[in-house]
């Protein structure tokens, strides 16, 4: 295998040339609208880990569970799928600045390709209502960062204005690139478990993500390379759960800041997932997600951030009320990473023991 190094010139574009295993790109480009010309861009995203997860099973219900853990992609979510693939094409056309509107995920991950891609990243923030750590990976990446007063609706609204008026390189989810980037967590589904699941839930915001699993898996059935469809459940917090309501939510209000949105750019498709594969959509309310995000750590080993903890709040709710039972396997996704919004790990109260570092102090304190 040849690796060519990087151009480390700043007005060449960063372009490998090894397209046959490197990223989303590499490893799925015949199923990407990828042409001989789009140039190659990864940061590694992708080939993330199905894993079991015994002890959330029967918490949650259900005989089998495991768990996609999209926050070991490199900035720490599933938006790095989409990116890569976005930001190429956006390349292959010329743009020299992308842009979006954020709940942070897809800022920090738009700010690391530009960075990579040598191109300008814009992203509009709803001020006070991005986790710390989310802005802090787009202030490292150089993006230009401007604070708008208004939620995550009113961000988009402005950006696809923007887009439009101003010739930007509009990188959210209505993107159909970054849609067919994210559809690679669904091949890779069916290709670790040889089919797709019987139940796949993950957290539903703008509802970009379950709008591309359910490409991916229908796309994969229809090339042969599936032999069924999975059910979805969609989970929204129920202070922001606009396609449970069954109208916009003009303000609102979770823990789980990454799906605080009221009215979902992929509004029909998001619930023609759940239609036409039989699945559900459900509202959780927020002591349910942190319950949820506790119990995935402590349980299991893994750190997901609140509005990942809301897959497993929804298929732990949709199989108590009978909504969805399970016939086979269930996948719940880990859409990005606990060390996203930090804070929110700690209990109310929380006090860490001090002692002085003196063995007869901590033998005590231990019970030893
Ligand atoms: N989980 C996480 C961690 C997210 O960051 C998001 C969306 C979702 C779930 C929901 O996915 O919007 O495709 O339905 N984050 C976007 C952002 C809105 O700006 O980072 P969706």
């Amino acid at each position: 295998m040849t690796v060519k190094r990087l151009s480390n010139k700043g007005d060449e574009a960063p372009v490998t040339t090894d397209r046959r295993n490197t990223g989303v790109m590499g490893r799925y480009a015949s199923l990407l609208p990828l042409t001989p010309e789009t140039p190659h861009l990864s940061l590694g995203e992708g080939a993330t880990p199905l894993i079991e997860a015994p002890r959330l099973a029967s918490w949650v219900g259900v005989d089998q569970l495991l768990l996609k853990c999209e926050g070991l992609n490199p900035t720490g979510s599933f938006k790095d799928r989409g990116m890569a693939v976005a930001v190429a094409l956006a390349m292959q056309r010329g743009a020299r600045t992308i842009l979006c509107a954020s709940t942070g995920n897809t800022s920090a991950s738009a700010a690391a390709y530009a960075a990579r891609a040598a191109l300008a990243a814009v992203v509009l923030l709803p001020k006070g209502k991005v986790a710390e750590e989310k802005m802090a990976q787009a202030v490292i990446h150089g993006a230009r960062i401007l604070s708008l007063d208004t939620n995550f609706d009113g961000a988009l609204d402005l950006a696809r204005k923007l887009a439009d008026e101003h010739g930007l390189a509009l990188v959210n989810s209505v993107n159909p690139h970054r849609i067919e980037g994210q559809a690679t967590a669904a091949y890779e589904i069916c290709d670790a478990l040889g089919d797709p699941p019987d139940v796949l839930a993950l957290p539903v915001g703008n509802g970009g993500n379950i709008t591309a699993y359910w490409l991916g898996f229908r796309r994969y059935q229809e090339r042969g390379l599936s032999s069924a469809l999975p059910r979805v459940v969609g989970a929204q917090a129920a202070g922001a759960a606009p396609l449970v309501l069954e109208r916009p939510v003009p303000e609102p209000k979770t823990v789980a800041s990454a799906i605080r949105i009221g009215r979902p750019a992929s509004w029909d498709s998001a619930l023609t997932a759940v239609r036409d594969s039989q699945g559900a959509i459900l509202a959780v309310d927020d002591d349910d997600i942190l319950h949820a995000h506790r119990q995935i750590a402590s349980l299991e080993g893994m750190f997901c951030e609140p509005a990942s903890a809301a897959s497993v709040a929804g298929l732990r709710a949709a199989v108590s009320t009978d909504r969805i039972v399970p016939r086979g396997p269930c996948v719940c996704v880990l859409t990005g990473h606990g060390l996203k919004d930090a804070k929110l790990a700690w209990p109310k109260d929380f006090e860490i023991k001090e002692l002085p570092a003196e063995m007869e102090a901590v033998t005590r304190e231990l019970g030893l």
